[in-house]
C-alpha cells in the first residue's frame, strides 16, 4: 500500500523525521511517499529526495533554496486541496495549525501531529471530525515526545478509571530546576538553558508552565473526553529553593494543575535532563512511566509510529 504523506513544519522534528523516513521507507508493506513539505518559506512538492531537502534546509536555513523544484505558497486549503496527501503529518510550531486540520480532515485526510495547541484547545471537535469523515487523528509526540503515554491512556488503559495523572512534562524547567540546585540562580540558570536552545522560542512557554499546561490539558481529554472546569498553572518564576523541586502537573477528571512541588527523593518524578515521568492512578493499576521527553529523534520516533498507525487503521486512504 502507498501512502502519500505532506510534511508541514521542517525543524528540528521535521528533519529528524525525514530522516527516520529515508531508513524506512517500507513497513509492514506500507511504502511512504513523501510528496510535499512546508516551511515558512513556502511549500516544496513532486518527486523530490527528502534527504537533500534536508541538508539544504540545514545548509540555507530555507526549503525555498531547493533548485530545480517550484516553490508553491499555499493556502492552508490549497494544500490539502492541491497536494492531496493521505496523511498530513503536522510538525510545525504555529499555534494556529487547527485552520489547517479542520480542511484535512473533512477533505479525508489523516492527521498525525506533534504540535500541541490545536490539540488541547480543539480536542473535541478534531476528533468530532475525524469521526464524522472516517479519518484518524494521532499526536502522540505531543506529550512526552515518543514516550507512548497517549497510546498507553487512549488504548491499553481503556478499560481503566483513571482516577489521578501526576506527571513532569517539561524538560526544560527540569534543566532549570536541576541548574538551580547546583547553586546557579534563575536567572543564571535560564541564561545557560537559552544559551544551550533548550528553551522554547518563546522562554515564557517553559517558565510560567505554559507547555507543561497544553501537555496536562490534552492528557485531561484524553482521559476523561471532556475539558477541565477548574485550571491552575504557577511556573517557576518564584522557586528560591530548587532541592527535589520539579514542575509537576496534576490531573484529575475535572481538574488540572500545573506548579512547582517538593518531591520525595525517592519519587519517579524526580527525574533529570530530558526525561519526563508519569504515574497513572487507575481504579485497578499504578502504573509509571518514564522516558525522554524531547529532542528531534525521539520525537520524531512518535510521529513516525503513528504515521504507521493512521495507515494502518484507515487502509482506505486516497
Ligand atoms: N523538539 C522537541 O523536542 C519537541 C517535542 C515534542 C513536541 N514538539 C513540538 O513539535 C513541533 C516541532 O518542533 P521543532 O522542535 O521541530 O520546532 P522548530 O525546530 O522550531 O521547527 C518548527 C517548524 O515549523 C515551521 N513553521 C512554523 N510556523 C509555520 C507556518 N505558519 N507555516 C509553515 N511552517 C511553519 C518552521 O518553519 P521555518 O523553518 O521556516 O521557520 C519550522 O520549520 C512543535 O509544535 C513542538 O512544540 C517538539
Amino acid at each position: 500500500m502507498k501512502v502519500k504523506i505532506s510534511i508541514f513544519g521542517f525543524g528540528t522534528v521535521g528533519r529528524a523525521l525525514a530522516e527516520i523516513i529515508a531508513e524506512s521507507p517500507r513497513i509492514y508493506n506500507i511504502e511512504l511517499q513523501v510528496i510535499s513539505i512546508t516551511d515558512r518559506s513556502g511549500t516544496i512538492w513532486g518527486d523530490f529526495d527528502i534527504l537533500e531537502a534536508k541538508e539544504v534546509k540545514e545548509s540555507t536555513g530555507k526549503l525555498s533554496s531547493m533548485g530545480d523544484y517550484e516553490v508553491y505558497n499555499f493556502t492552508p486549503q490549497e494544500l490539502i486541496e492541491e497536494v492531496r496527501p493521505d496523511i498530513l503529518v503536522d510538525v510545525s510550531s504555529w499555534d494556529g495549525a487547527f485552520k489547517l486540520y479542520e480542511f484535512a480532515l473533512k477533505e479525508g485526510v489523516s492527521i498525525v501531529t506533534s504540535n500541541k495547541p490545536p490539540i488541547a484547545e480543539h480536542y473535541k471537535e478534531l476528533i468530532d471530525m475525524a469521526r464524522e469523515n472516517k479519518v484518524g487523528i494521532f499526536f502522540e509526540s505531543t506529550v512526552m515526545a515518543g514516550t507512548p503515554i497517549i497510546g498507553l491512556l487512549r488504548e491499553n488503559l481503556l478499560g481503566e478509571r483513571i482516577e489521578e495523572i501526576k506527571a513532569v512534562l517539561n524538560a526544560s524547567t527540569t534543566f532549570i530546576l536541576t541548574s538551580m540546585e547546583k547553586g546557579m540562580s534563575l536567572d543564571e540558570a535560564v541564561k545557560e538553558a537559552k544559551s544551550l536552545g533548550i528553551l522554547e522560542e518563546d522562554p515564557s512557554k517553559d517558565i510560567d508552565g505554559i507547555d507543561a499546561y497544553y501537555k496536562a490539558r490534552i492528557l485531561h481529554w484524553v482521559s476523561y473526553g471532556e475539558p477541565p472546569e477548574e485550571e491552575e498553572r504557577i511556573g517557576i518564576r518564584e522557586v528560591r529553593d530548587a532541592r527535589n523541586v520539579r514542575l509537576v502537573a496534576e490531573i484529575s477528571r475535572g481538574r488540572v494543575k500545573v506548579m512547582p512541588r517538593k518531591l520525595e527523593s525517592e519519587s519517579p518524578l524526580l527525574v533529570s535532563g530530558v526525561m519526563n515521568a508519569a504515574i497513572i492512578k487507575t481504579n485497578n493499576l499504578e502504573v509509571v512511566l518514564k522516558g525522554p521527553g524531547g529532542g528531534g529523534r525521539v520525537t520524531a520516533s512518535g510521529v513516525f509510529t503513528d504515521i504507521i498507525k493512521a495507515a494502518l487503521k484507515f487502509p482506505n486512504l486516497r
